[in-house]
């Protein structure tokens, strides 16, 4: 019997309509067009505004749209993973009430807290359900409001981040197409660098967290910056080198969109032409788990069947890591 490997089928992705510029961030606090380019590579991203409105409605019509594209019914859906640090609630899972809004029933659903590695292990971990045997239809959300968890009086991290999602399809394949391989690491060292200090169960909310804004994301930039940079560039390299991949091999790599500099640093340890490098991030900012299935909805037209793909991510915990996959189809 020949091998299952999951085969990416099918992608969507969606950010709401909201632009918020560098200049309006000029507005908010003291920083400058200037400083955020050079040193991230970020001139805008996107905001969803309204109340009651939450990761799940940016989840969703992704969801929606990827049923349609790949002319299946909620009802075929088995298995659905929502990589979130933004969930709608502490709980239940974003994964149910997506499920719910878009009419899947009974299917195994399940979130995924990885941080901006988010995508990347929940993709790693739904392609072994795949490989059982026993799950034909899975779809993988990567979706985040990181608005929802930003200070927007920090010019160190609102600068950052912005609201997006991205999702996949993912089938059974038997010709070799798929995720051909994974890598995905973690080292507990980095909840010192990068955290939300308030709102879990060693802090409560009270009136005194709210007071001292310990509900926001709080990054010791440069610190994150020196693992990031060597991690996500290391574990791509070695991914390639496993499956004896030269970089004339690699038709593109799909880096997490936290900086331009560590995307460029990813790029250059794979020795792999920039133009193969899949970069969005001057238009939406760091999605946190939305960045990787976002640049695949961006690039999917470009993307050809037989196509060696590198993933590549880093973010808090930290977490980090690579998938290898031979993409399935010509758009
Ligand atoms: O996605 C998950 C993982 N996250 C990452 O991979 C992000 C990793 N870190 C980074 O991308 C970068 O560290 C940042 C973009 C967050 C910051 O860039 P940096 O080059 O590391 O800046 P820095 O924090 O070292 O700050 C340099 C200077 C400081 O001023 P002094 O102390 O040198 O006078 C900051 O106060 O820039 C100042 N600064 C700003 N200036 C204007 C910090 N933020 C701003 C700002 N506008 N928004």
């Amino acid at each position: 019997m020949k091998a299952i490997t999951a085969a990416i089928k099918g992608v969507s992705g969606y950010v709401p309509d909201y632009v918020l510029t560098n200049a309006e961030l000029e507005t908010m606090v003291d920083t400058n067009d200037e400083w955020i380019v050079s040193r991230t590579g970020i001139k805008e991203r996107r905001i969803l505004k309204g109340e009651g409105k939450g990761t799940s409605d940016l989840a969703t019509p992704c969801v929606i749209d990827l049923l349609k594209k790949t002319k299946l019914k909620p009802e075929d859906i088995d298995l659905l993973i929502v990589a979130t640090v933004t969930g709608d609630h502490v709980f239940p899972a974003t994964a149910t009430i997506v499920c719910d809004k878009v009419g899947i029933k009974n299917a195994l659903s399940f979130d995924i807290n990885a941080a901006c590695s988010g995508f990347l292990f929940a993709l790693g971990t739904a392609s072994q359900f795949i490989e059982t045997g026993k799950y034909k239809n899975v779809i993988v959300v990567g979706a985040d409001k990181m608005s929802a968890i930003t200070n927007y009086e920090d010019r160190a991290t609102c600068i950052i981040f912005g609201d997006g999602a991205g999702a996949v399809l993912l089938q059974p394949d038997t010709e070799g197409y798929g995720v051909k391989d994974s890598i995905m690491r973690s080292d507990g060292v980095g909840r010192n660098f990068l955290y939300q200090t308030a709102g879990g169960s060693v802090k409560p909310p009270t009136l005194e967290t709210v007071k001292n804004r310990e509900h926001y994301a709080y990054q010791d930039g440069k610190t994150v910056f020196k693992y990031a940079v060597t991690k996500m560039a290391d574990v791509a390299a070695e991914i390639m080198e496993d499956n004896d991949l030269s970089s004339d091999d690699v038709a593109w790599l799909v880096p997490h969109q936290a900086n331009l500099r560590i995307i460029d640093a990813t790029g250059r340890r794979m020795g792999i032409d920039p133009n193969k490098v899949m970069i969005n991030i001057e238009k939406y900012g760091n999605t946190t788990s939305g960045t990787i299935p976002l640049c695949l909805w961006e690039w999917e037209k470009k993307l050809k069947k037989g196509d060696n793909i590198i993933l590549a991510a880093f973010g808090g915990g930290f977490t980090w890591g690579s998938v290898y996959i031979k993409w399935a189809y010509d758009s």
